[in-house]
């Protein structure tokens, strides 16, 4: 069983609807996608009309997401978008419980799981962000936090007929994150990987085997690679290094490299 290998960026609170159209054409104009890979960017929700109208006129190459949705499908939710108002826009991917939004807006598990069904159910992908604070690590606790933020968001997934097919799971550490996170090692992710695929099995059976583990936090083009060559990553998910295209396709061609450099070490 091979997994696909994804990679991609997150633009947060940045870009403009012209600029994150001209990013998302130049990129797709530029970039060499192996069969097995995709390719997504998850712009501001602002520039979610621009970016799908690009892909309408241009190549249609990349998963094209949104930051975050509502549970509910509509009603009196202020400042809220829901899904359906994300499909009628042609998008391909949600992310959801990225760190930020659990530390800022107060994004709790049992919330998460409702987002995870609304999304499901109409048939989008679901990039899911779990991982453990600066606090938890010390405590050594990461496994168990990962494992509890999947048990939760995740609960009555398998039940879904198809649904695992479209859940993607990104790891990105919080101590990690951003401006002022401590760029990880591969010998700190790797257990905490494992852990996911683990929880992945005992939440969602036999197909969890076949969900996407991403690894993201202070990537850059010089450790992309240590990043991807362990066995249970199957891609990354970054922030800054990939907010322009030349970075974009730099960090993507150095997760390829180490992606080659795993397969070939696990044979
Ligand atoms: P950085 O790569 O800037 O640390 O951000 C990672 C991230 O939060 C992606 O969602």
């Amino acid at each position: 069983m091979t997994r696909p290998f994804l990679f991609g960026t997150n633009f947060k609170m940045n870009q403009t609807p012209s600029e994150s159209a001209a990013f998302y054409t130049r990129l797709t104009e530029t970039v060499k996608i192996p069969k097995d890979v995709n390719l997504f960017i998850i712009p501001p929700f602002t520039s979610l009309a621009a970016v799908t109208d690009a892909a309408q006129t241009g190549p249609d190459a990349l998963w094209i997401g949104a930051q975050n949705v509502h549970w509910a499908s509509d009603g009196a939710y202020t400042g809220e978008i829901s899904v359906p108002m994300l499909a009628a826009l042609g998008i391909d991917l949600v992310l959801l419980g990225h760190a930020e939004r659990r530390r800022d807006f107060h994004e709790t598990d049992a919330n998460l799981n409702k987002k995870v069904h609304a999304v499901l159910a109409a048939g989008l992908r679901v990039l899911l962000a779990v991982g453990e604070t600066a606090e938890e690590r010390a405590f050594a606790v990461s496994e168990e936090t990962v494992a509890r933020q999947l048990k939760i968001a995740l609960h009555g997934v398998a039940d879904i007929e198809r649904a695992t097919s479209l859940v993607q799971i990104a790891y990105e550490p919080v101590w990690s994150i951003g401006a002022g996170g401590t760029p990880a090692k591969p010998d700190d992710i790797d257990p905490v990987a494992n852990a996911i695929r683990r929880t992945l099995a005992a939440v969602l059976g036999e197909p969890g085997a076949n969900v996407p583990i991403l690894y993201g936090g202070s990537v850059d083009p010089s450790n992309a690679g240590s990043f991807t060559a362990l066995s249970d990553i199957d891609g990354l998910f970054v922030g800054r290094a990939a907010w322009t295209v030349e970075g974009f396709l730099a960090t993507f061609k150095a997760s390829l490299a180490g992606r080659n450099e795993g397969d070939r070490v696990s044979g």
